[in-house]
């Protein structure tokens, strides 16, 4: 039976090291760390992710600015906030929520932000910067699956890792990270042919490709790792991940539960980021 890894208690002490340093900040340097995020329109899984990300920064001592823009907002105006927060010295990091509505260009508004403030790691400077080994923030996301990793003592170096899912925001970073720590990686996805045998090699398998218990037991290697970064809905309605957790905890050596695993790590590495871009604007080590 697999150890379960609680992303809870994880994040919670990634939050702390911020909360300390945060506090710091204010008492030697007179800073107090800010962080912007905007909202469009009225998707509810996103006013439920906005309201967490602020919550968070009160929690570990941030000024959280929100921008809540009407649905009907332009393309022009939203580039417009985006000039304003880049330019303002009180904001550190800026946080676009996504989705956006259908008529403005995700893109454009990402590759606006500086990409000293961006701390969702998705300026195409900041991915380039990921490639080579050389980055200041890394996408939440994945920053928060390595950490799940590390927390199990597992070392990476030699082992092969399999990634299932290749979006930007998850499985594409998730190989580069698994590859520096000197993991064999292979990314597989919706076209991948004899997934099972290729899941079957996984010592560390990350699953993000978006669908309800898709990864089941008898695709796991006898103890591996399984970080489940799926959100899913199942038959009846109920919240769970990618992995088919009762059949793949027999088998896993270490598994993150969902909700409670994955999830919680991804606002504690922003806030982590945002910290970051603050100690960077004022020059501080
Ligand atoms: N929507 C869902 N996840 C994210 C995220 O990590 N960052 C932003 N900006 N939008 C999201």
């Amino acid at each position: 039976m697999a150890q379960i890894i609680d992303g809870k208690a994880v994040s919670a002490a990634v939050k702390e090291e911020v909360a300390q340093e945060a506090a710091r900040l204010k008492e030697e340097n007179g800073l107090k760390v800010g962080l912007a995020v905007v909202i469009v329109g009225n998707n509810s899984a996103s006013r439920v992710y906005v309201n967490n990300k602020k919550k968070a920064c009160e929690a570990v001592g941030f000024q959280s600015y929100e921008y809540a823009l009407d649905e009907n907002t332009t393309q022009e105006q939203l580039l417009d906030l985006v000039d304003v927060l880049n330019r303002d010295d009180k904001v550190n990091g800026i946080l676009v929520q996504l989705p956006l509505p259908e008529h403005i260009d995700e893109k454009a508004v990402i590759n606006a932000i500086s990409p000293e403030k961006d701390v969702d790691a998705f300026h195409p400077v900041n991915v380039g910067k990921i490639m080579i080994g050389e980055y200041s923030f890394l996408p939440c996301t994945p920053a928060g699956v390595m950490r799940l990793i590390e927390s199990t003592g597992v070392d990476i170096t030699g082992k092969n890792c399999v990634v299932v899912g290749r979006s930007n925001i998850v499985g594409k970073p998730q190989a580069m990270l698994l590859l520096q720590k000197n993991g064999t990686v292979t990314i597989c996805h919706s076209k991948t042919k004899d997934l099972k045998e290729k899941c079957l090699s996984a010592d560390i398998l990350v699953v993000a490709i978006g669908r309800a218990k898709f990864i089941t037991g008898d695709m796991i290697k006898e103890g591996a790792v399984v970080i489940d970064v799926g959100m899913d809905r199942d038959e009846n309605g109920k919240l769970c991940g990618d992995v088919d957790f009762e059949s793949a905890e027999k088998r896993a050596g270490y598994i993150t539960p969902v909700p409670g695993g994955v999830g919680p790590m991804t606002i504690a590495m922003l806030m982590k980021n945002t910290l970051t871009a603050a100690k960077q604007q004022a020059g501080i080590e």
